[in-house]
């Protein structure tokens, strides 16, 4: 599924890049160029670095992955829609 529009990204590229090393926003929008140009994909790119992070700060056995599933899949629909809206 494509991502960021306005850049062409998907969200398996997010995830290479995050399964590569990166942690931040700031790392995906430098090696991917992810939320730079309309930002509307901001929300969800955020999500994927904040899911893929353990807000525990240890080794959660996936507990911070279902803490965030719910809210992945609102902010699917929300960046649908207003990318449906944009075009
Ligand atoms: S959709 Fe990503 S910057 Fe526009």
């Amino acid at each position: 599924m494509i991502v960021c529009v306005c850049k062409s990204v998907s969200d398996r590229q997010i995830k290479a890049c995050i399964d590569a090393g990166a942690t931040t926003m700031e790392d995906l929008q430098i090696d991917l160029g992810v939320a730079l140009c309309c930002g509307k994909c901001g929300p969800y790119v955020q999500e994927m670095v904040t899911g893929a992070t353990p807000c525990c700060g240890r080794s959660c056995g996936g507990c911070c992955q279902s803490a965030h599933g719910e809210t992945t899949e609102v902010e699917v629909v929300t960046v649908r829609q207003e990318l449906a809206l944009a075009a």
